[in-house]
């Protein structure tokens, strides 16, 4: 008879949870594959979670606000505004600003502030997987922490619409989840495909999630030119969370 110790019958049934786990991913894969949909999209309630640090400009934005405004960029987009902190950050700085979120309670704070602060921000409720706007239409966008809402084709098509609407020699500021996230391997959370989950609890619940490795992100900005590129942890008392940061700039002509 074999006994196992403690630890082992633990370590064992873990390997059966993730290995159940990885079959019901490929089954729900193959099923995917077979239907070829892409995944609804999800928004964020503002009414429910609001902690502070979405209120105030993302310190990455700071040196894109120098660096887009010696450039002369004038036009600039907030895709997946949320509350609005960018936006706001970029209108009080002179830039003409658009913004949009799929979620209408963050636009509605957004259009709120923007009244108050009396700037002319032009917002809008829509899906990122069909950008509400002409061909061409800007110098600058900042998708932050908004672009991986979405799953495998989902954030291809995104991709693809930011190329659309920025201008030739455009740049765009997009973060990426990566897959050493401590959600990705949380089993408690559903894989959709290989990449993307969706939560299934918290304030996050039913919203899907990719997950990138560093080659992902590349493939995924290949008609881009790639002008920085970082990578982050961010430690919490029970959580870790990993992103990729990266500023691209719209030189390639689309594929024909
Ligand atoms: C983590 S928040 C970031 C908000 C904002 N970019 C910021 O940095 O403060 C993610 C935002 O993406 C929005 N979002 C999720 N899926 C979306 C979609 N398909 N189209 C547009 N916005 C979406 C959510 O509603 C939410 O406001």
């Amino acid at each position: 008879m074999v006994t196992l110790s403690f630890r082992e019958a633990n370590l064992f049934i873990l390997e059966l949870r993730f290995s159940s786990s990885r079959f019901l991913n490929r089954a729900m894969l193959a099923q995917k594959r077979a239907s070829n949909i892409m995944i609804k999209s999800k928004a964020w309630n503002w009414d429910l979670s609001i902690a502070p640090w979405w209120e105030e400009p993302a310190a990455e934005v700071y040196p894109l606000l120098f660096k887009w405004n010696k450039m002369g960029f004038k036009k600039f987009l907030d895709l997946g505004c949320g509350i609005g902190r960018h936006s706001i950050f970029f209108a009080n700085n002179g830039f003409e600003v658009d913004a949009f979120d799929l979620g209408e309670e963050g636009v509605r704070k957004l259009d709120k502030l923007a009244k108050e602060k009396g700037l002319p921000i032009r917002s809008k409720v829509s899906d990122m997987l069909s950008l509400p706007y002409e061909d061409n239409q800007f110098d600058c966008l900042v998708a932050y922490h908004v672009i991986y809402h979405s799953d495998d084709d989902g954030i291809k098509k995104v991709i693809s619409e930011i190329k659309r609407v920025l201008k030739k020699d455009g740049e765009a500021y997009v973060t990426f989840n990566s897959q050493n996230s401590d959600s990705y391997k949380d089993l408690d959370n559903k894989h959709i495909t290989e990449n993307t989950i969706v939560k299934e609890k918290g304030h996050e619940a039913g919203i899907p999630h990719y997950y990138a490795k560093k080659e992902n992100v590349e493939n995924l900005l290949k008609d881009f030119e790639i002008l920085e590129f970082s990578y982050k942890e961010e430690y919490y008392p029970d959580y870790m969370g990993a992103h990729y940061f990266v500023l691209v700039k719209n030189t390639k002509q689309p594929l024909p």
